[in-house]
This record gives structure tokens, C-alpha cells and sequence, in this order.
């Protein structure tokens, strides 16, 4: 049984998270989404649980889906979740370095390994930051992040 996991901030997810997860669930038995939780780091627009509420509601077509919170190290996390890999999308050159880095320390601490995943030309612009940017001045950002997002959001900023 080969699990993996896809770790991020999901503050909000967006469309370039959902494809990469869509193509992990195809690639693996089962993905386990983990939603890093800092309790000190302040500028966060979801809580927890309205990020888990919106990773649910955009991922429920794929069963072999599941979710959880951590926080500290990632690969603590990973090696009591006992996954095979750890699973990054990249979404442009510029996305490499941090993401080489992260994962040759991860592979250092626990020996655990990080597949990349390249995004498609379409959602390799999309970032969180971004969209939450666009959002809060009124922006339409209704085809790059899910339904139950987009909605949010517009509450959000209403
Ligand atoms: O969606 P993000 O913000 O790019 O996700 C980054 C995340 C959560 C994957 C990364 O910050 C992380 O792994 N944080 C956990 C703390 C940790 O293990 N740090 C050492 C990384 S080498």
C-alpha cells in the first residue's frame, strides 16, 4: 500500500493544489493531505477548520483522500503517518530551489523521500498570497479556486 502525503498551508487551496492532488490519487493507493498548523504565525485568512471545510468539499469525488493537521516537523509527521513519499507540486523554476532544499533536509533528517509533481501551464501562476490579494480587492478569482472557496472568500470580504 503505497501512502503519501501532500503537505501545504491551504490558506486557501486552489485549483493548482487540486490538480496536483487529483494526479497523486491517481499515481498512489492513498494521499494524505496535511494542513500545516502554526499556531504563532499571524496573518492567516482561514482557520483550520474552514481550510479543512474547503480541502474537503473541493476533494470529495476522490475516495482515496484523507486529511489531517500537523504541526512542527513535516517529517515527524510523515513517519507517524508511516507514508511512502512526501509530495510536492512545482509550479515554475523559481519554485525549485526552496523545494530542492526542503527536501534534501527532509531526506537528511528521516531519509524520507519528495516526488515532485509539476503543475500544468494553466494553474502555474496560482498562488494563495495572490488570490487572497485579488480576492480582497474585488477581483473575480472564481476559475482558479474551488466553488466552496471562492464563496468564502466573497464572504470574507463582503
Ligand atoms: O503551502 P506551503 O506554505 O508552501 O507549505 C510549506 C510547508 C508547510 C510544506 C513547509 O513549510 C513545512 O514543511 N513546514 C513544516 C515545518 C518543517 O518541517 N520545516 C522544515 C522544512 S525542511
Amino acid at each position: 500500500m503505497r501512502r503519501v502525503l501532500v503537505p501545504g498551508s491551504f490558506d486557501p487551496v486552489h485549483n493548482g493544489h487540486i490538480e496536483i492532488i487529483e494526479r497523486a490519487s491517481r499515481l498512489f493507493d492513498e494521499v494524505l493531505i496535511a494542513a500545516v498548523y502554526n499556531p504563532t504565525k499571524t496573518g492567516s485568512l482561514f482557520d483550520m477548520q474552514e481550510r479543512r471545510d474547503m480541502l474537503f468539499e473541493a476533494l470529495e469525488h476522490l475516495p482515496n483522500v484523507t486529511f489531517d493537521f500537523f504541526s512542527g516537523l513535516l517529517v515527524d509527521f510523515a513517519a507517524a503517518h508511516e507514508v511512502s513519499a512526501i509530495v510536492k507540486g512545482l509550479r515554475a523554476v523559481s519554485d525549485f530551489e526552496t523545494e530542492l532544499q526542503m527536501a534534501q533536509m527532509n531526506e537528511r533528517l528521516t531519509g524520507i523521500a519528495t516526488l515532485f509533481i509539476p503543475t500544468t501551464s494553466k494553474h502555474s501562476f496560482l498562488a494563495s498570497r495572490l488570490l487572497v490579494e485579488v480576492a480582497r480587492y474585488g477581483g473575480d478569482v472564481s476559475t482558479m479556486v474551488p466553488e466552496g472557496v471562492n464563496r468564502r472568500l466573497k464572504e470574507k470580504f463582503a
